[in-house]
């Protein structure tokens, strides 16, 4: 049995994936009533918390891999690698981003803590050290959609993006035959490093009108994504990260996507069209 931890997009995706497969695959949840795609699906779904260890103890029954994807609060990623050690799981695969101790980004400092949690925790694991996903440009889409227009602090830097169902794909794969990936870092990214204006071209080709981009300063970035509905320091550190990528810091691909998948990643395009109803 594999337990992905949360049905977000990752989660959401990979958990899909194996169900496809005839793999067993369970999903832990807080609230059922978001989860019945996937039981249709053939997915189990679990009901809990990774705040609360004991919630994390039941779904943990019986696993052998787990997919470790949450908004990576320590103390709740540590609580599922500490119920995994318990119930003897013999694999976690981590979803995570570009983590260092000295990052200016909390959230990525909050990474490597996570991180070392795990490797310090005598389970195997693979740390997958994703690239910022496509899907962000979804929180843009309602203003694409109204304005044909979207800005950001990103400016002209470019951005190995990666589709969030590669990730997903990418983790659902090392799940089912952990072994040769043990202790082994992958470094997953799109095929591509595309700027915020060469994004607006790929949209605008998709979509099939003018899509423009406009530099914003950090603190309208900021002040966009609180209107939008993104809690002040979840803001904040998503404000941070775009600035960082105006300074060349996600301006990098690798091939570890084609090799683990035995095909190409997503292109933006894809995605764009994927998705072009909701920026239209
Ligand atoms: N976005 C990027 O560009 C990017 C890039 C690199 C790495 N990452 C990493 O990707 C991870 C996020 O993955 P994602 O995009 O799949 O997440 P996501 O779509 O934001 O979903 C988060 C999920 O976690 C669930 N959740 C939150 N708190 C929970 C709790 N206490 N107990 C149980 N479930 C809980 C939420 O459920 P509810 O519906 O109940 O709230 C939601 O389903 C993070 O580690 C992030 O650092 C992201």
């Amino acid at each position: 049995m594999i337990l992905i931890t949360t049905a977000g997009q990752v989660g959401s995706a990979a958990a899909q994936l194996l169900a496809h497969r005839a793999e067993p695959v369970r999903v832990l949840v807080r609230d059922l009533g978001k989860a019945t795609a996937l039981a249709q699906a053939g997915v189990e779904v679990a009901e809990g918390d990774l705040a609360i260890p004991a919630t994390i103890d039941v779904a943990m029954q019986g696993v052998s891999a787990v997919v470790l994807v949450s908004p990576a609060i320590p103390a709740q990623e540590l609580n599922v690698v500490g119920s995994a050690v318990r119930a003897g799981a013999g694999h976690v695969v981590k979803i995570t981003s570009k983590a260092s101790a000295d990052s200016p980004i909390a959230r990525r400092r909050d990474q490597t803590e996570i991180e070392n949690g795990l490797i310090a925790s005598g389970l195997g694991y693979t740390l997958l050290r994703n690239n910022a996903y496509m899907q962000n440009f979804l929180m843009l889409a309602p203003a694409i959609a109204k304005t044909s227009s979207f800005g950001s602090v990103a400016g002209d830097g470019r951005v190995g993006l990666i589709d969030a169902r590669d990730v997903a794909a990418v983790a659902a794969e090392i799940a089912v035959s952990p072994a040769s990936h043990a202790g082994k870092t992958y470094w997953l990214t799109g095929p591509e490093r595309l700027s915020y204006s060469d994004a607006a071209a790929v949209l605008s080709k998709v979509l099939g009108r003018p899509i423009t981009f406009h530099p914003l300063t950090f603190e309208e970035e900021r002040q966009a994504m609180i209107d939008a509905g993104v809690p002040e320091t979840i803001a904040e550190m998503n404000a941070q990260a775009l600035s960082l990528f105006a300074r060349g810091d996600s301006d990098w691909i690798a091939d570890d996507v084609p090799s683990l998948l035995g095909r190409p990643a997503r292109t933006f395009e894809q995605f764009a069209t994927d998705h072009a109803a909701a920026f239209s």
